[in-house]
Parts: C-alpha cells; structure tokens; sequence
C-alpha cells in the first residue's frame, strides 16, 4: 500500500537541441509547469519536476548539416545553453537530464526490446520514401509536401504543424526531399510498428469517458478527432544513422523514432534523478496513487495523448497521466514565432538583456498566456505590465509597508490595538485567497490564478489608501499600529502567495520580511495565510526595503523592436538572394539582341474583361481582352492557376503583334505575359501602378 499518496511526477516536454529556448516554449511549457511544481511543492507534496534535452530526431542532423558540425556537436552546444538559461531563468526542474545520456539509451533499448519480446509490434517491409542524391531514407523532417488534411504546403512527414495532424511521410501530396529538395523515390525497408488501432478501445475509454471532463478542451478535441479517424500502426523504428540504435538483430543501419525515445526520456530522467536522491523511481512511474502530469505545446498532443500511453499500456506496468495540459502557440509582435527565421525572443538573450529581470518576462508571459487560443507577445504589452502591475501595484503596496514600518516603528511589527470592522472584512477577504489561488492552479489556471494573486497587491492598496497611516501617526498612534500590522500580514501573505509565479520576487521579499517559507515546520506556509491570526507577529523585526521591480524604459523597449526589425530585414534580404539565386539556375541569359530588334515587339496594358474555359482543354483559357486598341481574343494556358471567374477585371500586358495562331480551333490574337512566383506558381506580369490606361505601351 502506498505510504504517501500525495505523490506527483511533472513533465516538461523535453526540448530539441537544435537551437535554444525561446519565449514561445516559456510561455507554453515551461513557466506554467514550474508554476505548478512549486505550488504542489508549497502543498507539501512529494514532487519529481522532470525534464531533460531531446537530442534525436532529425531536426538534429538537419542542424548538424547546415553547420559543418556533427551531430553530437549541435547537442552538446545547445544542451549547455538551454540548461543554463532554464536554471538563470528560475525554472525548478528537480532533474534536467538528456537523451544522449547512458542511461536513456539503456532505459529506451529495453523498454523497446521488451515490448518486442511480447510481440507487441509488428514487422512490416514497407515502401518509404529516398532520396536517391542523397542515398538516404527520408523520414519525418526530412520530407516535406502538402498535409492530406488541410492543404498546408509546408507540413512535415511526421506531422502538419498548421492542423496538428500527426502523419506518415508517405501521406504528403507532392513530398519534397528537404536534403536535396528532388522528389523522393520509394524504396522497400523493413520496420517496426505499434499497431495503435489495438489499442483504439482502451483510448476511447480512458479520454473519451475517463477524461471528458476534465481535459482541457483543445486537448480533448484534438485526441477526439484522432480516434474518430481511426488509428493505424505507427512505425517506432527509421532508417537513420542518427539516433538509439535498433536493439535487435537484424536492424543494422536502424534506430528507434525520436517520438518513441523522447517521452521514455522522462522515465529515464526520473531515474537518474532518484539514484542521486536516494529515491525510488518506481514510485513516481509505476504508482497507482501517484499523479502524473505532462506539460506540452499543442503540437505536442498527439504523442503524448495517443502515442506514449499506448507504449506505456503496450509495456504495462506503468501508470498513465492524469492531465496533459497543452498550451496553444505564443506569437511575437503579430508573427509566428520561428526558430529558423529567426523570429524570436530567446530566452539566453533575454536574461543578457534584461539581468534580475526574470518575474517580468515570467509575468507577462502567464499574464498573457496561450491557455485556450494562440496569444500575441508584444514588448509594449510587456513593458505595460511590469510597470502598470508589477512596478505600479505590487511594488507600490510593499514598498509603503517597508518604508512606512521603517520610519515608524524602526522595522518592528507593532503590536496592534482593536480591529474595526474595515481591518477585519480585510484580513477575512486576505484568508480567501490561498484556496482561490489553489483551486485556479489545481484546474491548470494560470493566468486566472496569477490575478487573483495581483488581487491581493490591490487590497493591500486599496486598505493603505483608505486607511493612510500617514496621516493617522500624527492624530492616533494606536489606529496606525493595526492599520500597519494588517498591512504587513498582507505583505507577508504575498510573499508566500507569490513564489509559484515570482519565485525572485518572492525570494526577495521573505528576505526583506525576514521570514522563511517552505515546508518546513516553524515557517511560515501557504496555508497559514488562511488559518493563522498572525503571520508576522508583533516585535518581529524586518529588514530594509530592497527594490522588488524596476521599470523598463521607453529605449529597453526600442532596443528590442529594433533588433527585429533587422531580423525582418535580414529575412527579406536572405529572401531576395535565395529568389535571384534560383532565377539565375532556372533560366541562363538569352542571347544577345538590338535594340531593334525589341521595339519589334508591341506590348500594351490590357484589361482582361471576359474569361470562360475552353471545352474539353485542362489547361486553356479563352479570354477577351480590352487591349486600348481593341477588344481581341487571346487563348493562354492558364486555367491550371486561376479560375476563369477570378481574373475578370485584372489588368496584364500583352504581346499585341504576335502572329495569330489557332488552339483547339478558336483563333488567338496576342499573348500575356506571366511568370512564376517563389513557390512556381503562375503569376501575371502586372501593370498595377495607378492611372496606367489600356493601350499604353511598354518600352
Ligand atoms: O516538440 C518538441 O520540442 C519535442 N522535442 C518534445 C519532446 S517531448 C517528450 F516526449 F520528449
Ligand atoms: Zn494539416
């Protein structure tokens, strides 16, 4: 039986080490998980808070490759950085491991060779994609090509990251090679699948009844409309070199699928973490009472709703999460935040730019948090609530208490006299707020438990502002007494209050109140805020105020757009380069001609006023044309790109002094210029600056 059922094992997806952390993780994963590990800790429950690189995958190699650098190399640089910056940013991981770590390779080959053993896969050859240049199987990110589902262009082998659809790379319409950019080849290769459509009836069960409620409603939907897809194998092996390598015979060349050794990278962090404790990680992976939760990006779903728990239910003797509580995606100034673009705030540059800094950025970020729709971070919205908030609210309320405490009482708490009714309703609404914050956090709440928390700055205020002590000390000293000690248990509350969300701020200000908090008995705990008279007890002494907030300055802020604005122009630079680089390849110079010989060509602005398809012809339209001179009919293969009703209207050049020609019958009396964008699509060569007449002439 177990001893201590107030057990939690909390996840934080494990990150690629492929480049590093950016706002978007924090805002999704990261900052919420910590949040919720330090509340459970402050509950005096038993926690493991586990995370650790993902060092796998081809992301890795893709990285690896545009370097120079090896594999091993990208992992190495990138784990040190991300680590760093997870520990200077305050989240409290009790294990931050990786994945390239012994004793994951050890933990993921024989959880693999287990469910082998058990004949819980199946063995199939199959067709997969290859790049023939590059004499290499394509898996997952390696191939790109139209999503089945949404017609998202840019959707990846193992998913489309616009609709969330987990696919296989042998789905895609149109797949493209991302090494050589060539269209793949299919190749037979043996691999191992987990036949997921077993365990559809268990799924069904355990979100579509179990979970119905409580799930968060974006998660619920997305595994909802998985399992009414209906599920298929899912192969857990690939051809790569990259990777933990097959642990079986005959699986020479082969390594297990990232997305089957990442999640059993929390397993095998949690053990690492135990051996160094001296605890049992069986307790926190194998324990029925034991709760446990995984905290992911939307993205993230399907492998840890789906996937994982069917490896787990496949393995069988471990426990299953509770909740998997998924953020939606954080943008940046109106764009999606893009690692390769680089459109981002990286949160190594961040604590460069911003030293001490951390609960602003760790504010906004649960202020403004992606809980059930994607979010916008913008630097003004940032600057806002650190100084309209942070700075304005909360650093006013303490910062009165310390220098008022200070100047009349030499930082003694004194010794209050009769409570009014005021002094009262106010200490009975401060009692409320430990199980309303508790009760927001427990539903995975953040935004609304951070401003309840803030609620409680605001009474502080609000009981100073109308109670003024400063005026009081020259009519009523024993008044000022118990207006300062009820506003000091406020401050100490928030002390308490505020270490899941503002763990530095809150460092700070036990320090400042003198007090100590944890567990531990003798300090001062999260529910004594309810249950205790007093928190700080008349004659404690305090100590000097120290400056809890600093505001961000207008040229903070400037500095920030600035550096994106560069990297939009850099963006659009690297962009232009790319464009004239592939024209170049497309299509060599023609030769040489005189001048005379191009002003034999008559080119007018023309309107295209009626438009239909020619019969039985896929790729023609009949269009006539107002070419200023005339209206004529022009015959032009474009119906493959346009619609016929779509370009009514549209005004193009045209070739007027080409000889006429006949197609499929109908006489064509002229030509209109087109080209192809970026991405081969057809386009008119388009006159659009204003006041261009038909018929004018191009020269
Ligand atoms: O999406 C990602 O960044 C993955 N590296 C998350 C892995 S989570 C876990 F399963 F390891
Ligand atoms: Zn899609």
């Amino acid at each position: 039986m177990d001893q201590n059922p107030n057990r939690y094992t909390i996840t934080a997806a494990l990150p690629y080490t492929n480049g590093p952390v950016h706002i978007g993780h924090l805002a999704g994963v990261y900052v919420p998980a910590d949040i919720y590990a330090r509340f459970q800790r402050l509950q005096n429950k038993d926690v493991a808070f586990i995370c650790g690189s993902d060092e796998h995958g081809v992301p890795i190699t893709i990285k690896a490759k545009k370097e120079g650098i090896t594999p091993q190399q990208v992992v190495d640089k990138y784990h040190a950085i991300i680590k760093k910056s997870f520990e200077d940013f305050g989240i409290s991981f009790d294990n931050y491991s990786r994945t390239s770590a012994e004793i994951h390779h050890k933990t993921a080959s024989e959880f693999f060779k287990k469910l082998y053993e058990e004949g819980k896969f199946t063995e199939e050859v199959t067709e997969q994609l290859y790049d023939e240049e590059a004499n290499q199987f394509l898996a997952d990110r390696y191939i790109t090509g139209t999503c089945p589902k949404c017609g998202n262009e840019e959707a990846y082998g193992d998913q489309c990251e616009k609709c969330g659809t987990s696919l296989n790379a042998t789905d895609l319409i149109n797949p493209k090679s991302a090494i050589s950019g060539n269209v793949p080849i299919l190749k037979e290769t043996k691999h191992w699948f987990l036949p997921l459509n077993d365990y559809e009836d268990f799924l069904k069960q355990w979100i579509l009844v179990d979970h119905k409620k409580d799930w968060k409603t974006n998660v619920y939907g997305q595994c909802k409309s998985w399992i009414d897809d209906g599920l298929r194998p899912r192969a857990v092996t690939r051809d790569l070199d990259w990777g933990i390598p097959v642990p079986i015979e005959g699986a020479d060349g082969k390594v297990l699928y990232v997305w089957f050794d990442a999640p059993i990278g929390y397993i095998s962090s949690t053990k690492e973490w135990a051996e160094r404790e001296g605890k049992n990680w069986k307790d926190y992976w194998k324990n029925e009472e034991t709760k446990m939760l995984h905290f992911i990006g939307k993205d993230n779903i399907v492998f840890h709703c789906i996937i994982f728990p069917a490896m787990l239910k496949a393995e069988g003797s471990y426990i299953l999460p509770e909740n998997v509580p998924a953020n939606e995606f954080l943008n940046l100034e109106g764009n999606k935040i893009s690692t390769s673009k680089n459109w981002a705030v990286w949160l190594h540059e961040y604590l460069e730019d911003f030293p001490n800094q951390q609960d602003a950025l760790r504010y906004t970020l649960t202020a403004n948090a992606p809980e059930t729709k994607d979010n916008d971070f913008t630097w003004a919205d940032f600057q806002a609530r650190n100084n309209n908030e942070l700075v304005a609210i909360f650093g006013n309320f303490i910062n009165r208490v310390m220098v008022l405490t200070d100047k009349y009482y030499d930082g003694i708490v004194p010794e209050p006299a009769t409570f009014s009714e005021i002094d009262q309703q106010t200490l009975t609404e401060l009692k409320a707020y430990p199980s309303v914050i508790a009760s927001s956090l427990e539903r995975c709440r953040f935004r609304e438990a951070q401003g309840e928390l803030m609620n409680v700055a605001r009474l502080g205020n609000k009981y100073l502002a109308d109670e003024e002590p400063w005026k009081t000390i020259k009519t009523d000293e024993e008044r000022t007494k118990t207006v300062m000690f009820v506003a000091l248990q406020i401050a100490s509350a928030l002390a308490i209050l505020s270490e899941p969300f503002l763990p530095f701020t809150s460092d700070k200000l036990k320090n400042m109140l003198n007090v100590t908090l944890s567990a531990v008995e003798g300090s001062i705990q999260w529910n004594d805020v309810s249950t205790k008279s007093e928190l700080l007890k008349p004659g404690h002494k305090i100590n000097k105020a120290e400056l809890l907030f600093s505001k961000i300055e207008d040229e903070q802020v400037q500095t920030q757009l600035d550096k994106l604005q560069k990297t939009k122009m850099d963006n659009t630079k690297e962009k232009e380069e790319t464009v004239s680089v592939e024209v170049a390849e497309l299509m060599p110079q023609k030769e040489t001609i005189q001048y005379d010989d191009f002003v034999k060509l008559d080119m007018r602005v023309g309107t295209i006023i009626e438009a239909e398809k020619m019969p039985k012809a896929d790729k023609l339209l009949v269009l006539k044309v107002d070419t200023g001179i005339d209206v004529r009919t022009i015959v032009s293969g474009i119906a493959e790109s346009f619609k016929a009703e779509e370009i009514i209207g549209k005004k193009v050049t045209v070739l007027v002094n080409l000889a006429p020609r006949a197609l499929r019958g109908v006489e064509s009396q002229g030509m209109i210029l087109m080209t192809e964008d970026a991405d081969g699509k057809l386009v008119f060569v388009n006159p659009s600056e204003e006041g261009v007449q038909n018929g004018a002439t191009i020269n």
